[in-house]
């Protein structure tokens, strides 16, 4: 396994060589690479499954923020293929793939931005969100947080699984470049790009804590994905 030194130093080598790419839009970023997209993320195959596992069994009726085409999807429905699934994604194309593989299931798409999106109230047994989050600032994820919060049951579930920064370092440099990468293309303030700006496992259980949330586990897969559970 790399130490974080070795890990920050890839990291700084790959920013570097990547410093004149421009910053692509979210939903274009995703339809380019829809082709070989769930190829590319097969190296999550293990934490997909610990997700799926990770939804507690008397779950219902879920919504999934940046479901994609639904490689989560793919696992849950494998548990229990019953289970009633609204997606919420902005890549229309993402939404058609899973709609093509998932189309016999009990699920809505809808092509929206889910910081847009009204929840509802108390209306989901759980959240959940792999692999899509850690594209915004702390800002935008602690409103959409306590969205998140009063659209669950009580007692109900969010669960995340993210890319978790993995010190302090990783989480301030990636957010510099981002802003810095942000101001030079001149892109607004409400187009979203695709560009990882990760929060410490610290700073993203914060967000839930305030947001009311009791952190019930967390999951550290050190190729992988990070998974927390989170209760209402
Ligand atoms: C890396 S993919 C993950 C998809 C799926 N959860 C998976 O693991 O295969 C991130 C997804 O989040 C979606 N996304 C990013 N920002 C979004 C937003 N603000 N609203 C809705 N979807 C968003 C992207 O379009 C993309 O499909």
């Amino acid at each position: 396994m790399k130490s974080t030194e070795e890990y920050l130093q890839e990291l700084k080598k790959w920013l570097a060589d990547t410093a004149d790419s421009p910053l692509e839009e979210m939903a274009d970023f995703f339809t380019k690479r829809l082709y070989d997209y769930e190829e590319h993320m097969s190296i999550w195959e293990n934490s997909y499954q610990i997700f799926a596992e990770s939804l507690p069994a008397n779950c219902r009726k879920i919504l999934d923020l940046g479901c994609g085409t639904g490689l989560e999807l793919d696992r849950i429905w494998r548990r229990d293929p019953g289970i009633e699934v609204t997606g919420v994604d902005l890549c229309q194309n993402m939404l058609h793939k899973l709609q093509e593989k998932h189309g016999d299931k009990n699920l809505v798409t809808i092509c929206q931005d889910y910081f847009q999106y009204d929840f509802g109230h108390e209306a989901w047994d759980a959240v959940v969100s792999f692999e899509s989050l850690h594209h915004f600032l702390p800002e935008k994820k602690q409103k959409l947080y306590q969205k998140v919060y009063n659209s669950l049951k009580d007692g109900g579930v969010f669960l995340l699984g993210d890319y978790i920064a993995c010190c302090d370092e990783e989480e301030a440099l990636l957010r510099g470049v981002y802003l810095e990468k942000r101001q030079e293309q001149g892109i607004a303030a409400e187009r979203y790009v695709h560009f990882d700006i990760p929060l410490t496992l610290d700073h993203e259980t914060e967000l839930m804590k305030n947001a009311g949330f009791a952190i019930e586990k967390v999951l550290e897969e050190p190729d992988g994905a990070t998974i927390i559970v989170a209760k209402r």
